[in-house]
């Protein structure tokens, strides 16, 4: 990378929004997302989320394009809040235009779908994500309202997302033309995937983009510095289980948060023709300086 770092003025992440990452990291709850498994949890919330589902129902406070709260397994940051900020990065610093053809991998619920209906007045959008009730949402009433925004599933392993996956992601090939697409994107995904699997990927990724397409994907980076914060305990994802290649918080189900040393990052864009621009550090280590929540690396494919 030319610049190792990308300074930016202190972003606006509430200290609100810090302290609970912090907490859902490291407090009890730390513990029952080690032993308690994904979907077990998913059931027991749903209740309570049903329940407030009904009452924002009764009261006529959802809009028909953000997801009722029992399915939003995927967001914690504010779905349309943080959906607006990463359009202002696919603007501003990848050069999107109304026109051109996304690729959102790993699309959750449609958060980043959803204010790109807005802005791809011309272009496309395709979408595909591992788990169903999420994909079928967003069939259901993004589709149904914007047709060129398609969504699918792929039904690959991941031990968090999806354990009873038919494929394994490595062996995974994106259902889609060679330089197809003009930017794709990877929001808070590489951060459930382990190296091999994000090596894989991303030599897909440089397949399916055209030349000078760019793409945009969030990272814990587990630099020197945010090493030191983790050791101090300041870091809202507590990354101290080493294991081949990458970090976790969680040894049992290391995808529930995966952190790379940039180090080792870097060397696999290179290997796959895409060319970083440094890295936008994030707010999850600690770091005063920052521009999102997760660490950002925006990469030009050669
Ligand atoms: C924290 S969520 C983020 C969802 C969405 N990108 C967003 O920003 O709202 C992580 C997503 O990555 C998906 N995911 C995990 N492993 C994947 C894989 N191998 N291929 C595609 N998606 C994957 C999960 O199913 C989940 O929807």
């Amino acid at each position: 990378m030319a610049n190792e770092q990308l300074t930016h003025n202190q972003g606006d992440l509430s200290k609100e929004f810090f302290a609970r990452e912090y907490w859902r990291s490291h407090g009890a709850l730390r513990l029952m997302r080690r032993y308690t498994p994904f979907w077990v949890r998913r059931t027991l919330r749903a209740p309570y989320l049903f329940a407030l589902d009904g009452m924002d129902l009764v009261l006529g406070k959802r809009d028909g394009l953000v997801p009722p709260r029992y399915l939003n397994y995927a967001d914690s940051g504010g779905f349309t809040k943080v959906g607006k900020e990463f359009l202002d990065y696919y603007k501003e610093k990848c050069g999107l235009q109304p026109q051109h053809r996304v690729l959102d991998m790993g699309c959750g619920i449609g958060r980043m779908a959803v204010p790109l209906t807005g802005y791809l007045t011309s272009g496309s959008y395709e979408g595909f994500d591992i788990v169903p009730s999420g994909v079928r949402w967003c069939q259901n009433n993004v589709t149904r309202k914007f047709p060129r925004f398609k969504f699918q599933i792929a039904d690959i392993y991941n031990k968090q997302y999806n354990p009873r996956g038919r494929y394994q992601p490595g062996e995974y090939k994106f259902p889609f033309a060679d330089a197809e697409f003009d930017l794709v994107i990877l929001i808070s995904v590489f951060t459930h995937m382990l190296p091999s699997d994000m090596d894989h990927y991303l030599s897909e990724i440089s397949r399916v983009l055209r030349p000078g397409g760019k793409c945009l994907i969030t990272y814990f980076m587990v630099d020197e510095e945010a090493r030191r914060r983790v050791a101090a305990g300041t870091a809202a994802v507590p990354f101290d289980h080493k294991l081949d290649g990458c970090w976790t918080s969680d040894p049992v189900t290391p995808e529930t948060a995966v952190g790379y040393d940039p180090a080792n990052v870097v060397p696999v864009y290179q290997k796959h023709s895409l060319s970083p621009d440094g890295i936008h550090f994030g707010a999850w280590s600690g770091r005063s300086n920052y521009l999102s929540y997760q660490d950002i690396v925006i990469a030009t494919k050669v």
